[in-house]
């Protein structure tokens, strides 16, 4: 197949672990016979640099027309005097709202290899694997903001459509696992939640081979840390959905391990790992690419429709997970290119494997 990616590496480490999604996709590519053409485009801080402007036009354009776009991360100190008149976030939320992608999909799954990172007890570790569904285009992110002198606000804001089609969203993608939703809102004070959950009661509905519960985002926060194998599919409003997975990010070992796609209704989806541009390693080369190059997977999958590739590229990570190399924050030595290779590697080794079985 053809297809065309547009990759916004960003800023701090974003270029390192972009660079190595890049080489998986390729390598996948020539593995498996595809054509990807690769587009680079500016974001984020570097882009406000070069142009002034987070999110420059032809980026934008150029993400329109992509069949998917991989991004790694904006923002870092430089821009960051709460003053600022322009910032690199801004860029990545200008992006999220005109690719229409409202739909955050953050899997996790804990790597038994890696269970002594966990700030958990091992026993607590078992059979995690949960799906958060983070709306990504509303709430608090999107709603008017103000400031003033002394007064600041940030209005938030979700309508019934918003709402509803994140939802449905969540409900399909838990028809596909083990049919649980675990909806997580904060009904007992904010307005936006009340609307939220009675969406979500009428949605379930058309849902009867799912179970549905309600959790509210304080107990669901302790809940996770207590309880996180209890739960299968986690759909949530976007400032909640951003800080759950963070949280969640910890269970599995690191933040750099955490990938995500983020899909709306139109052509191009949107894929990162859940992690920032880590200013403290920027430019050391020893960035964890592994949230990257998994969410390169799930490019394939969700963008591209290639679920052999995706997988071919799930279980090399799963193989390096297991025997190593190791960077720093999951308690190895090896840089951001040595992860890299093994992966690269391993890939090769699954392809010759599978070829091996149709022989
Ligand atoms: P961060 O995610 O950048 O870093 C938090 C901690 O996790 C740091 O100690 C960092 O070294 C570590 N870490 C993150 N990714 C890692 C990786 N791949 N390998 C190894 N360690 C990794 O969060 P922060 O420091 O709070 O934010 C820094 C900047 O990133 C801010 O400007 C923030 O707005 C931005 N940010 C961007 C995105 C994005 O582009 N999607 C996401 C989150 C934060
Ligand atoms: C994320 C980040 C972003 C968010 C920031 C950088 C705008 O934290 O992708 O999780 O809050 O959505
Ligand atoms: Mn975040």
């Amino acid at each position: 197949m053809k297809a065309r990616i547009v990759t916004l590496p960003g800023d701090g480490v974003g270029p390192e672990v972009t660079a190595a999604a890049v080489a998986v996709l390729k390598t996948v590519a020539a593995r498996y016979e595809h054509v990807f053409a690769f587009e680079e485009q500016l974001i984020g801080g570097i882009a406000i640099d070069a142009t002034g402007e987070p999110l420059p036009a032809a980026s934008l354009a150029a993400c329109r027309s992509a069949d998917a776009v991989l991004l790694g991360a904006v923002g870092g100190p430089k821009w960051s005097d709460p003053n600022a008149p322009v910032r690199p976030e801004q860029g990545l939320l200008a992006l999220r709202a005109a690719l229409g992608v409202y739909a955050n999909l953050r899997p996790l799954q804990v790597h038994p290899a890696l269970a002594n990172l966990s700030p958990l007890k091992n026993e607590k570790l078992k059979n995690i694997d949960v799906l958060f569904v983070r709306e990504l285009t509303g709430g608090a992110y999107f709603g008017a903001k103000t400031r003033s002198a002394d007064v600041a606000t940030d209005e938030c804001r979700y309508t019934v459509a918003e709402i509803e089609r994140v939802v449905r969203r969540a409900f399909e993608l838990a028809r596909g696992r083990r049919r649980h939703v675990t909806s997580v809102d904060k009904a007992n004070v904010l307005e936006t939640s009340r609307l939220w959950r009675s969406t979500v009661q009428r949605i379930a509905a058309e849902y009867p081979d799912v179970k549905l519960e309600h959790q509210l985002v304080d107990s669901m926060a302790m809940l996770l840390l207590t309880q996180p194998n209890r739960y299968d599919v986690v759909v949530t409003e976007n400032l909640f959905g951003d800080i759950l997975t963070d949280e969640a990010a910890a269970l599995a070992g690191s933040l750099g391990l955490l990938p995500s796609a983020s899909l709306g209704d139109g052509k191009a989806g949107l894929y990162e790992p859940i992690h920032g541009s880590a200013p403290d390693i920027a430019g050391q080369g020893v960035a964890n690419p592994v949230g990257a190059i998994l969410s390169a997977a799930l490019l394939l999958r969700h963008s591209l429709g290639l679920e052999t590739e995706a997988v071919a590229i799930e279980s090399a990570v799963e193989q390096v997970l297991r025997h190593g190399p190791h960077s720093r924050d999951i308690g190895g030595h090896a840089g951001t290119g040595e992860v890299r290779d093994a992966v690269l590697a391993a890939i090769e080794d699954h392809a010759d494997n599978a070829a091996a079985f149709f022989c």
